[in-house]
């Protein structure tokens, strides 16, 4: 009893499709990363052009989920931060969130933009055909790359605050805020 968080049962939590957005965009930069990581080595063969193929399709899902994203988070305000964050707390709450929304579409936006430049058109779970952010062009391909990697690696280090954050106050300060997105 003593032990049990402060707000468990008060704090107002997002909706269903709010939570279940947040899951899908988490698992797909998760997974995005990890065949970024798993083809990142390997000489150019079938296997490296199906681990990037799933590498954008995983990032692809992510745009797609961040639009739906935005769309419902525009028409459903989500609840107020508990009242028991410091004034800065909510300021750098606020500021990584409005970061990491920027980076979740300018991410995968760039990804896309580099699959064309690099002259892959695109087909969205192998079914999909999607239409080319730009014709082929290896210089533009090279310009583009360095600032697809930035926003990616930039993505995961504000992730990491993330969720280090959500751990911090679930666990050190115990204000159960993990109930409010899981
Ligand atoms: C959240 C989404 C994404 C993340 C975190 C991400 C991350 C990365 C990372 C870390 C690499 C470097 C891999 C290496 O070391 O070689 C990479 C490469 C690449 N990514 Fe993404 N990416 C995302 C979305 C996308 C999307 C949507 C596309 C295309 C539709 C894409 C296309 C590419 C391409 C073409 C490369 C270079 C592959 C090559 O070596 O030829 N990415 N990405």
């Amino acid at each position: 009893v003593i032990c049990a968080p402060a707000s468990a049962a008060s704090s107002p939590r997002y909706t269903r499709t709010a939570r279940a957005l947040h899951w899908l965009v988490a698992a797909g930069v998760l997974g995005a990363l990890a065949f970024a990581l798993s083809f990142d080595d390997l000489p150019l063969s079938p296997r490296k052009i199906h681990l990037i193929n799933y590498h954008k399709w995983c990032g692809l899902t992510v745009l797609f989920a961040m639009v739906l994203r935005l769309a419902w988070r525009l028409r459903h305000a989500p609840p107020a931060l508990p009242a028991a964050l410091a004034g800065w707390e909510r300021r750098a709450a606020h500021a990584t969130h409005v970061l990491i929304y920027l980076l979740l579409f300018v991410t995968p936006l760039l990804g896309w933009w580099l699959s064309s430049a690099k002259g892959f058109p695109l087909k969205y779970l192998g079914i999909v055909p999607l239409p080319d952010l730009a014709g082929k062009d290896r210089s533009l391909a090279e310009a583009i790359e360095p600032f697809h990697l930035l926003a990616a690696w930039s993505l995961l280090g504000l992730a990491g605050l993330h969720v280090g954050a959500a751990l911090k106050h679930q666990f050190v300060d115990r204000t159960d805020f993990l109930r409010r997105m899981v």
